[in-house]
């Protein structure tokens, strides 16, 4: 999965050097990053030219802690990506805005939550909804609480890409690892598509590609059904 993934993103700057990317965080690009920082530190890959968006950010976090530190120590500093180059929500009024100036997103990649969100767009998020702060639910926070020794130390906020922010990118892939995933990724890409699994947006992007290691893709049928949405 991390292989292929790894080559979605190559082949991206390598056809567009400018290109803009949403970048997730979290456990499960850890081999795309590790695999990315190998080709840039052998020179295949050019990030000279590439903006990268991080998704989301925690709010109120030791620095050690913030995503920014995680794509910094994970990917950023293994390539030639300037640093003026590198996006984050949190040091921006309008990331929004800052992404369109940009040129808009052409690849976006996004993990899932175990209740279905992408980035930190939680169940209720409506699809109309661009960069903002959002509290991060019990599950969420649940989730991430080994990175900081316990459920306590979670931030309860965050900033995030909205669901039209990531609908708006010119391709999404959406990743997944792991049996505990199987269950929400088969709901949201074959259930409704509806708010209460924000991930089920992605149903009706026109260029999704789903890359899991349990073999989902394999089976998927994208449906392409925008009729189905539920408001
Ligand atoms: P994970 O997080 O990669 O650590 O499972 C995914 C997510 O919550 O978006």
């Amino acid at each position: 999965m991390s292989l292929r993934l790894a080559e979605a993103v190559a082949d991206q700057l390598r056809a567009k050097p400018a290109s803009c990317l949403g970048l997730p965080t979290g456990r499960t690009p850890l081999g795309l990053y590790e695999t990315l920082a190998e080709w840039s530190r052998t020179g295949a890959l050019d990030w000279r030219a590439a903006r990268c968006f991080a998704l989301d950010e925690y709010i109120d976090v030791p620095g050690e802690h913030s995503f920014a530190c995680y794509l910094d120590s994970n990917i950023f500093r293994h390539t030639n990506l300037p640093e003026s180059a590198r996006f984050n929500p949190l040091w921006v009024d309008d990331y929004d805005a800052c992404i369109a100036a940009a040129g808009g997103l052409d690849l976006t990649i996004v993990g899932i939550g175990i209740n279905g969100h992408i980035a930190f767009n939680e169940p209720g998020t409506p699809l109309a909804s661009w960069t903002h702060c959002a509290w991060l639910t019990e599950s969420t926070r649940r989730a991430n609480a080994p990175d900081f020794g316990g459920l306590e130390a979670v931030p309860s906020r965050a900033v995030t890409m909205g669901l039209t922010t990531i609908m708006s990118s010119r391709k999404v892939i959406l990743i997944a690892s792991g049996q505990h995933k199987q269950g929400i990724l088969s709901r949201a890409l074959t259930g409704p598509v509806t708010a209460a699994v924000p991930a089920s947006y992605l149903q009706v992007h026109p260029a999704l590609t789903v890359l899991t290691d349990f073999g989902f893709e394999a089976r998927w049928q994208p449906s392409r059904a925008v009729s189905r949405i539920q408001y």
